[in-house]
């Protein structure tokens, strides 16, 4: 597992859940140590709700390594990348994962906007080279859509969807398009709502509370993007507005705001409500 922030140390625990020996790989020992501490803390919490053993627990962490060289890859049968989201820094990785890597290693990226293909061209091996896009939380959201760039064979396609499936994951089979399945559709959707608010003179409650309501939604879209991040949300929604071209897909005005203003949801404690 290749970057060890929000993602990749949700993805690591569900490899280490799931038996697999996991390298962990950050910039620093001291963002590897976070890494450990945050998965550490949800397993632990796991066995005082006796959701599992202690053991269990125990042998998890145990099949964690952390590193912050890439040589520690040379063994590994499928590595994960999740670093910051920009296209340059993912293929400089690429180049290098493919120069330390077997040539039969899968390389998966869990990028949520960027185009695979492009990601697979920094290397030679774009057979080798697909999408693995969890949702976060990644140890409790069950949905990873495999992506295919156009170069990518059958057999890493499928040796990453049996990867999930003996996860625990649900995955889905994909193509390499802009927003993949989810962000295609949730994106544009949420920013619609967005809208509402201005265009309707609606507040985040009653939004919330009419989508909950008549629409069967688990979680109004205030409540959704206050736990995504406004910030995320943003980027992604740019980055589809950039490929596709429709206005719908633009970040509205008042999201754009909040995030220049640091209310980035939950994470900042405050969004569209208060934490
Ligand atoms: N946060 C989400 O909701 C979400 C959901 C699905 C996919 N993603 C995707 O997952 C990836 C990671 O997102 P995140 O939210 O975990 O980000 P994050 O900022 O929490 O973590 C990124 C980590 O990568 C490391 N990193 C940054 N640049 C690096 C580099 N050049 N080389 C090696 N490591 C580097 C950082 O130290 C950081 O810990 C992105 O591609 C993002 O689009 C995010």
């Amino acid at each position: 597992m290749v970057g060890l922030g929000t993602m990749g140390a949700g993805i690591a625990q569900v490899s280490v859940q799931s038996g697999h020996e996991t390298v962990g790989r950050e910039i620093s020992d001291e963002l590897n140590e976070r890494a450990r501490t945050t998965i550490d803390r949800y397993l632990s919490r796991a066995v005082e709700k006796e959701r599992m053993s202690q053991a269990d627990r125990d042998e998890a962490l145990g099949r964690l390594s952390l590193t912050t060289s890439l040589d520690e890859f040379a063994d590994c049968d499928l590595v994960i990348e999740a670093i910051v989201e920009e296209l340059e820094p993912k293929q400089e990785l690429f180049a290098e994962l493919e120069r330390v890597c077997r040539p039969d290693t899968i390389l998966a990226t869990n990028t949520s906007a960027l185009s695979v293909s492009k990601i697979a061209q920094a290397t030679t091996r774009s057979e080798r080279v697909i999408g693995m896009h969890f949702f976060n939380p990644a140890p409790v959201l069950p949905l990873v859509e495999i992506v295919r760039n156009e170069q990518s064979s059958d057999e890493a396609v499928d040796a990453a969807y049996r990867w999930a499936e003996r996860a625990g994951k649900q995955p889905v089979r994909c193509n390499d398009t802009p927003g993949f399945i989810v962000n295609r559709v949730l994106i544009p959707l949420l920013n619609d709502c967005v809208r509402v608010l201005d265009e309707a003179g609606v507040t985040p409650e009653d939004l919330d509370k009419a989508m909950t309501n008549g629409a069967g939604w688990p979680m109004g879209p205030c409540a959704l993007l206050d736990l995504v991040g406004i910030d995320i949300h943003v980027h992604a929604s740019e980055a589809l507005h950039a490929a596709l071209g429709e206005a719908r897909m633009a970040p509205p005005e008042r999201l754009v705001e909040m995030q220049r203003a640091g209310k980035l949801g939950r994470k900042s404690g405050e969004g569209f409500f208060s934490y």
